[in-house]
C-alpha cells in the first residue's frame, strides 16, 4: 500500500493565484506513472481518495503540512479482474471538447510572456 502525499512546504506555489500550490496535481502525475509501473511488473493498483484526512493523518502521524492526496493499493489482481466499462465506453467529442471564444485571447496573453517564468 503506497500513501502519496504532498509536503505543502516544498510544493511549487502560485504567484498569480492565493494559496494554490501543484502538490495535488503532482502527486497525481507521479499517481498515474506509478500504476503502469505496477502493472508492468504483474501487480494491479486502484486509486483510492474516499477516506477521512484527519484520521488516516492521525493513523500515519503525519504532520501537519503533509497533505495525504491518494492510498495506492497494490497486488496481484484477481483472476476475474476486468476493467470497468468506462474503459470502452467513450462520451462523443461534442460533449467533451468546447472551443472556447476566447482562444485568441488566451493564445495572445500566454504569448506576451505570462507563461512560466519561475
Ligand atoms: C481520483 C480518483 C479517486 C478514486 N477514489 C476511489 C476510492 O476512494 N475508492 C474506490 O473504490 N475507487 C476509487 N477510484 C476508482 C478506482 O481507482 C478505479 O479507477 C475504478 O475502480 C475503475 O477501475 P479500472 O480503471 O481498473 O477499471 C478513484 C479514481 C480516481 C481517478
Amino acid at each position: 500500500m503506497f500513501l502519496l502525499c504532498a509536503g505543502e512546504r516544498l510544493t511549487w506555489k502560485s504567484r498569480t493565484e492565493e494559496g494554490y500550490s501543484t502538490g495535488e496535481m503532482d502527486c497525481s502525475i507521479v499517481c498515474t506513472h506509478m500504476m503502469p509501473e505496477a502493472w508492468e511488473l504483474g501487480l494491479g493498483s486502484v486509486w483510492v481518495r474516499l477516506f477521512e484526512v484527519a484520521a488516516l493523518s492521525r493513523a500515519f502521524a503525519l504532520p501537519p503540512e503533509i497533505k495525504p492526496i491518494c492510498l495506492l493499493p497494490v497486488g496481484y489482481a484477481a483472476a476475474a479482474a476486468k476493467p470497468a466499462r468506462r474503459h470502452s465506453e467513450y462520451r462523443p467529442p461534442e460533449e467533451m471538447v468546447k472551443v472556447l471564444k476566447g482562444s485568441t485571447a488566451a493564445i495572445k496573453y500566454l504569448s506576451a510572456g505570462y507563461l512560466g517564468g519561475d
